[in-house]
C-alpha cells in the first residue's frame, strides 16, 4: 500500500464529525403529532444526542399529510413552544426551529396557493412524495411553489422507487425545474436497503446533494448514524457544498 493510500485509509478510520454539517433540517422531534417522537422524554433524548453529535441547530419538520397527519402551522408552532420550554427548563442550549415535511397531493397544491406554508431558511419548503408511486402532481406542485415565491426542497430523493433506475436523468429534470435535493444521512448506512444506499452514493459522487438530513424519528436513527460515521461516504460530505451550513 502506497503512502497516500495508507494515509487515506487511516484518515477514514476516524468517524466523520457531524459538526461539519452543523444544522439538521429534516426530523420528527415534536412529540405526539406524527410518527416521530411520541413523548416529551423521547424528544429531549434525541435532542441531547444531536447536541452530542456536534449539531448547533435543528430545524424539525413534522409531516403534513392530509389523510394521516392533519398538522397545521398552529399545531406545529404550539408543539415547538412546548418543546422549547422543556429544553429551557432542563438548561439544554441548542437552537431549535420548526418547518414541515409536506406530502405531495392536491391538498398540498391548495396550501401552496394559500401561501401560508411553513418554511426554513429563506423560503425553503421541504416536500415529499409517496415512496412507491410517482404522484401525478409533481410538476404542478413544483411550479406552484416557484410561482408563489417558495424554494422547493425534495426530501430524500434516493428513497423513491420510481427514480432508482433513472436517478441521474430525474435529478437533471428536477434541478432544471429549480428543485433543491435533500438526502437522508442514514441512506448511506444501508438502513433503507441496498438500492437506496447505491442511489445515495450516486448523489454524493455527482455532487447532486444540496441538503443532508437525519430524518430522525427515534433515537435508534441516531445510534445507527453514529455507528456508521467511519464509512468513507460520510467523509465525502466534507467536500460537498451543503446548504445546511448556511442555515
Ligand atoms: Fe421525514
Amino acid at each position: 500500500m502506497g503512502l497516500l493510500s495508507s494515509l487515506f485509509e487511516s484518515k477514514n478510520k476516524e468517524p466523520y464529525d457531524l459538526s461539519d454539517i452543523a444544522v439538521d433540517m429534516h426530523s420528527h422531534l415534536i412529540p405526539g403529532i406524527d410518527d416521530g417522537a411520541q413523548s416529551m422524554d423521547h424528544s429531549v433524548g434525541m435532542i441531547l444526542r444531536f447536541k452530542d453529535l456536534g449539531y448547533r441547530k435543528l430545524i424539525t419538520t413534522p409531516h403534513i399529510m392530509s389523510d394521516y397527519y392533519k398538522n397545521t402551522p398552529e399545531i406545529i408552532n404550539n408543539g415547538l413552544c412546548d418543546l422549547r420550554e422543556e429544553l429551557d427548563k432542563l438548561g439544554v442550549d441548542l437552537e431549535i426551529q420548526a418547518a414541515a415535511e409536506y406530502y405531495t397531493d392536491e391538498f398540498f397544491i391548495d396550501k401552496i396557493e394559500e401561501g401560508n406554508l411553513l418554511t426554513f431558511g429563506k423560503n425553503n419548503v421541504l416536500f415529499e412524495f409517496s415512496f412507491s408511486a410517482k404522484p401525478r402532481l409533481v410538476n404542478e406542485a413544483i411550479f406552484a411553489m416557484k410561482n408563489n415565491g417558495y424554494q422547493p426542497v425534495l426530501a430524500h430523493f434516493e428513497r423513491y422507487s420510481f427514480y432508482l433506475d433513472n436517478g441521474e436523468k430525474a435529478i437533471e429534470d428536477l434541478k432544471n425545474r429549480g428543485v433543491h435535493i435533500q438526502m437522508n444521512l442514514n441512506s448511506l448506512t444501508g438502513h433503507y436497503g441496498k438500492p437506496i444506499k447505491k442511489q445515495a452514493e450516486m448523489l454524493v459522487d455527482n455532487q447532486f446533494v444540496d441538503y443532508v438530513g437525519s430524518d430522525c424519528h427515534r433515537i435508534e436513527h441516531l445510534d445507527l448514524l453514529e455507528s456508521n460515521l467511519s464509512n468513507p461516504y460520510f467523509h465525502k460530505l466534507a467536500n460537498l457544498d451543503l446548504k445546511n451550513r448556511n442555515l
